[in-house]
């Protein structure tokens, strides 16, 4: 990895600002972790094995160059002296030999640990906390390349829970700024990737000044409803990311058998465009996993994406109501756009987008990415046939002209008639453009206005919503837990079309926009706007409305 600025040996000075400033991976990571398909279950036959199976099946070549033996690997005591240091009898050539084998292939050795007393096993192997610098060097020392650094066994003052998802420590940043520090003091770069899985407020504003990465969530599983999930959280980083920042939205589970064909493609061109890491977790050996599945891991035009030197996480830009798809953009080098179309239903129909909604030139030439294909010349808009759950990955020029270039009108949340538990709340700095917002949108309650403008046009309108959700699922992500809250709308007493919002920001305060078109407006001020929480469970909190008439 390039490092722009050189470190230098045995210099202990935490320079938190400086750390900032290292990029140790310009582009997101990519390789390969036991996790996934091993569990805490890792060893040295099976590191190896995978580590040439990767240059086997060129996968390497492809970029997936860090190899990660995950939890389970370390003995559980340290040495004599305080090291940490390997189990002997699952890898018996020992960890710096283990670095020099992957050396040797042309991959790269990822260690493991946490920033608790123990890892994440059964058997609670040793972690780093309180070790940070001993371990860095014995890290260094090793061959190390990239450090994945975990969050069990946290709750260093109480020691009563494996995992904490409620901890009493005020500033989790502590246990990951102090390895941060560590390995800025040794002689080697090594890419820091922070899992702490979003315990707490505010991680995209701590976690990009020590990691290079960070996990923004609970565990993926192996199924669908992760996809939703990860993807609902992962939608306000934008504002977090960029070149060597990037967001880790986990493993991939292509290869791992629950995912259909199209939706493993679904969720290696999602992770691709939201520039995560790119970390297969299924066997780099062609007899247990698929042809297929290797195929899509394998794609280089996908992995272009993912790999663009713009470094440019895409961005959730319009979501089309009943979860039927998302479309969501992003800027690649060379004046080019990536536009993703999710199709989060199961069953084909086709939508024409109106592509100057999105940013991209009027007309141009657009290549679908997945198809290997350039479609040839577009104008104004484009028909896009999406079977369930695909999301095509289409790359169209640029634009720097804004399309609604018109201030909205803007309709605080406050000024609406509020029904049932409804209440205003005031938040301090937060909640903006307006500094205070609706909450306890239980099921009934209701925010109307009923002086929203049509223009002098009426019919569809753009309608930015700025809501609040941080609801986050982290319990609840291994049972039901969305990442979103529903609201429905409803025009001038139309039918309520119901809408997931997804995670807004790093608090509760911190408001997100998504960007809906409705139907029905009639010309001038008089319209009846009617914001309701749909289902058993809370809406989202409500900001307010801008209107683009
Ligand atoms: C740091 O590592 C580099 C490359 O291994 C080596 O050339 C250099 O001498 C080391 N610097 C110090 C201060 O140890
Ligand atoms: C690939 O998997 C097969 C089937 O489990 C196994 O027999 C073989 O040893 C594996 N190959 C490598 C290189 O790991
Ligand atoms: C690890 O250390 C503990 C106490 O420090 C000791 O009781 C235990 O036997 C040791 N385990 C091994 C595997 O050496
Ligand atoms: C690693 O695990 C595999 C599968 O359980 C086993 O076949 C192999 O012997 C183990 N190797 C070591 C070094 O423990
Ligand atoms: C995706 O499939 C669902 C059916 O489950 C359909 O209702 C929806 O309109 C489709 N969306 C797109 C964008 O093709
Ligand atoms: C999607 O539809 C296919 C084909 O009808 C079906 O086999 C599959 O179980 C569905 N997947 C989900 C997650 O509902
Ligand atoms: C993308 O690039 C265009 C043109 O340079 C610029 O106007 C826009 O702000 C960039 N960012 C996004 C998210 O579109
Ligand atoms: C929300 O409404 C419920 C039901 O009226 C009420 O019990 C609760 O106190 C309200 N929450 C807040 C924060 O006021
Ligand atoms: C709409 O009506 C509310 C309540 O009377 C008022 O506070 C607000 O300024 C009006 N908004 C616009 C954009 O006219
Ligand atoms: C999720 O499960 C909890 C606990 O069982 C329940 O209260 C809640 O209503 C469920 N939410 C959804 C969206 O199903
Ligand atoms: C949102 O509404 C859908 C459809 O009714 C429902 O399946 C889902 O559980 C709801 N989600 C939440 C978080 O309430």
């Amino acid at each position: 990895m390039l490092s722009l600025l050189t470190t230098t040996a045995g210099v202990g000075l935490a320079l938190p600002w400086l750390a900032a400033a290292v990029v140790h991976t310009p582009t997101p990571p990519m390789g390969w972790n036991s996790y996934n398909y091993y569990n805490c279950y890792p060893n040295e036959t099976i590191i190896k094995d995978n580590a040439r199976g990767l240059v086997e099946l060129g996968l390497s070549a492809v970029g997936y160059d860090v190899v990660t033996p995950d939890c389970g690997w370390p003995s559980k005591n340290r040495t004599a002296d305080g090291q940490i240091t390997w189990n002997p009898e699952l890898f018996p050539s020992g960890f710096p030999a283990l670095g020099e084998y992957l050396h040797g292939l042309g991959l790269k050795f990822g260690l493991y640990s946490g920033a608790g007393v123990w890892e994440c096993t059964p058997d609670n192997g040793d972690a780093t906390v309180g070790h940070e610098v001993e371990d860095a060097h014995t890290f260094a020392a090793w061959g190390g390349d990239a450090l994945k650094y975990d969050n069990c066994w946290a709750n260093i003052d109480t020691m009563i829970r494996f995992v904490d998802y409620n901890p009493s420590e005020k500033d989790p940043s502590v246990r990951f700024a102090a390895m941060s520090d560590a390995l800025d003091s040794v002689n080697r770069s090594i890419v820091f990737s922070i899992c702490q899985w979003g315990v707490g407020q505010d991680l995209g504003v701590w976690a990009l000044k020590y990691g290079d990465t960070w996990r923004i969530s609970n565990d993926i599983q192996d199924n669908w409803k992760s996809i939703w999930r990860i993807v609902n959280q992962a939608v306000p980083y934008v504002k977090h990311t960029g070149i060597g920042k990037y967001i880790d939205m986990d493993m991939l589970t292509v290869g791992l058998g629950a995912l259909s064909y199209e939706e493993e493609r679904f969720h290696f061109g999602m992770w691709a465009i939201s520039k995560s890491p790119l970390v297969i977790g299924a066997p780099a050996n062609a007899s247990i996993t698929s042809e297929e599945s290797l195929a899509i891991l394998s794609n280089k035009d996908v992995v272009a994406l993912n790999q663009d030197l713009l470094g440019e996480q895409a961005q959730l830009i319009r979501r089309y109501t009943e979860e039927e798809y998302d479309i969501f953009a992003g800027n690649l080098s060379e004046s080019r756009k990536v536009i993703g179309v999710a199709n989060w239903s199961n069953s084909s129909k086709s939508v024409n987008i109106d592509l100057q909604l999105v940013g991209v030139q009027k007309s141009g030439n657009i290549r679908d990415v997945w198809a290997a294909k350039d479609l040839g010349q577009y104008e104004g808009a484009v028909k896009v046939d999406l079977k369930g759950h695909e999301a095509k990955l289409l790359i169209l020029p640029v634009s720097a002209q804004l399309i609604y270039d018109v201030e909205p009108l803007y309709y605080p949340a406050a000024t609406g008639i509020l029904q049932g538990d409804a209440m205003s709340a005031s938040c301090g700095g937060g909640c903006l453009p307006k500094g205070s917002k609706v909450t306890n949108m239980t099921v009934g309650s209701s925010v109307t206005f009923s002086n929203v403008s049509g223009g002098v046009l009426g019919g569809m309108k753009l309608i930015g919503i700025d809501y609040i959700n941080y609801d986050v699922a982290l319990a609840s992500a291994w049972t039901n837990g969305t990442n979103t809250r529903n609201f429905t709308l409803s025009v001038n007493g139309g039918e309520p079309r119901r809408w997931s919002f997804p995670i807004s920001g790093g608090d509760w305060y911190e408001t997100g926009r998504l960007d809906v078109l409705l139907e029905g407006f009639h010309v001038g001020s008089v319209n009846e706007l009617r914001v309701e929480a749909p289902g058993l469970d809370p809406g989202a909190d409500l900001v307010g409305l801008a209107v683009y008439t």
